[in-house]
């Protein structure tokens, strides 16, 4: 393909070189004449392994040029990538003015070739950017086909190369099959899925993936403060937490929905935030745990609130499906809150009433929750068909049949964020 690059930094260096090495014909575009020029001698403008030799390659084969012109690009080009810098302005805000120019120029160029084009934003932006990059595009493209798409980019400096060659995924965000198309084509030889998604989901998944990359760090730094405060190396430590791929590192507990609870977690981070006190460690990331963790209840109470429902269903009582342990349970404290609020509330959840019945958690439900444990019952009546508004806790099948009756006016909550929910209903997932 024939493929325009804009901004020849870290990314767009590497991009172009590596895509001209694939095959296809490149032209480097920069405001900075030097970079133009040092590329278009072979000579990388950023300290990256490989990057000189790859450049080199490019320009001696005749697959890889660089120009100022916009226009001398767009004209030669069928397709653009856009990965000019989105730096963050005095007060933190993203600044996009670099990508709305490029756009912008991109357009103007497009009014004159009136030739169909694809612009591709690698660029790391917020969403909602790429639906205003297309405004700008057709705008000052003036009638000409202009294709848009999101393609973040994973990259890490220092092993850029390896990581463009052998990337996790390739996320192509656009709702448009053109630029889909141009995508599969340009990275038909790349060893990896390629995920077509919405491009604001594609806009998202690129900042996840830098704050979870954060979180991770920031995390280990407080356990090995914590773990060398008690004379535990906290290498050993995190180098076993990521051997568990059930649990530690994979999908579980990462998916949004309700507040954590139940007999362990909330026990366990509130004796580490007591040692860390006890030993003068600040762990600021730990300490935000239970405060979130509020913070998530406190929100479906509000939304809750918000319907001006008074008679609520909540579906699932303890802190998972499957057992029968009320304690630090979230949805015990959701109902707790929503009834001095002044709800009526009415709870199913069989794990619980069975224990009841058995009398093994009797004793703990009739004097810790007593107020609670009157508000247990099964009948359909009074759980679907009187309830204004309805909370569901935990993802179990016999939840989403019974939603299957519910009319599709009454609020649903789903913070367990149910597999296959009834289709009639709009739920509102709260963190989703
Ligand atoms: N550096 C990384 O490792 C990395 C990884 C993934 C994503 N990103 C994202 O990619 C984008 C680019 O990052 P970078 O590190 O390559 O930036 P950079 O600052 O190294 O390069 C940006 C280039 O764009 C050029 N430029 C600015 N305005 C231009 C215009 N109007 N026309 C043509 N060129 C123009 C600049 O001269 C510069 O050479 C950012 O959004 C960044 O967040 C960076």
């Amino acid at each position: 393909m024939k493929v325009a690059v804009f901004g020849l930094g870290y990314v767009g260096a590497v991009t172009a070189a590596c895509l001209a090495q694939r095959g296809h014909t490149l032209i480097g575009v920069d405001v900075n004449p030097q970079k133009c020029e040092m590329i278009a001698s072979g000579r990388s403008p950023i300290v990256e392994e490989g990057l000189d030799d790859l450049l080199l390659q490019g320009v001696q084969s005749g697959r890889l040029r660089t120009t100022t012109d916009v226009l001398d690009a767009v004209r030669e080009a069928d397709l653009s990538i856009v990965s000019v810098g989105t730096p963050s302005q005095p007060n933190g805000a993203l600044d996009l003015s670099y990508v709305y120019r490029v756009c912008q120029e991109i357009g103007e160029a497009l009014a004159q070739t009136r030739r169909p084009h694809v612009v591709v934003l690698r660029s790391t932006a917020l969403p909602g950017t790429t639906e205003t990059c297309l405004g700008i595009l057709r705008g000052a493209a003036q009638g000409t086909e202009v294709h848009v798409a999101f393609n973040p980019e994973f990259l890490r400096e220092g092993s850029s190369i390896r990581d463009f060659d052998a990337p996790a995924y390739t996320i192509v965000g656009s709702d448009d099959p053109v630029a889909e198309a141009a995508l599969r084509e340009l990275y038909a030889d790349v060893p990896a899925p390629l995920l077509v998604v919405a491009p604001r989901v594609a806009e998202m998944v690129k900042y996840t993936a830098n704050a979870f990359h954060a979180l991770k760090i920031t995390f280990a730094n407080e356990i090995g403060l914590l773990a060398k405060a008690m004379g535990v190396d906290g290498r050993e430590v995190m180098g076993l937490i990521v051997q568990d791929t059930k649990l530690n590192v994979s999908p579980a507990y990462l998916r949004p929905g309700f507040a954590y609870g139940g007999s362990c977690l909330p026990k366990d981070v509130s004796a580490l935030l007591h040692l860390a006190r006890r030993e003068e460690v600040p762990v600021p990331l730990l300490s935000a745990l239970p405060q979130s963790n509020r913070a998530q209840i406190e929100r479906v109470v509000d939304q809750v609130l918000a319907t001006g429902a008074r008679r609520v269903t909540v579906l699932g009582l303890a802190f998972k499906a499957g057992t029968d342990d009320l304690r630090e349970s979230p949805a015990v404290e959701l109902v707790e809150r929503l009834i001095g609020k002044g709800c009526e509330v009415r709870i199913l959840d069989r794990a619980v009433q069975t224990a009841k019945l058995l009398g093994a958690n009797k004793e703990y439900i009739e004097r810790r929750l007593p107020h609670v444990s009157r508000l247990l019952t099964d009948d359909p009546e009074a759980l679907i068909h009187d309830a204004q508004a309805i909370v569901v806790t935990q993802n179990l099948p016999e939840f989403t049949r019974m939603l299957e009756t519910v009319q599709p006016g009454v609020p649903v909550f789903d913070v367990a964020s149910l597999k296959a929910p009834p289709a009639h209903l709009h739920l509102h997932g709260v963190a989703w």
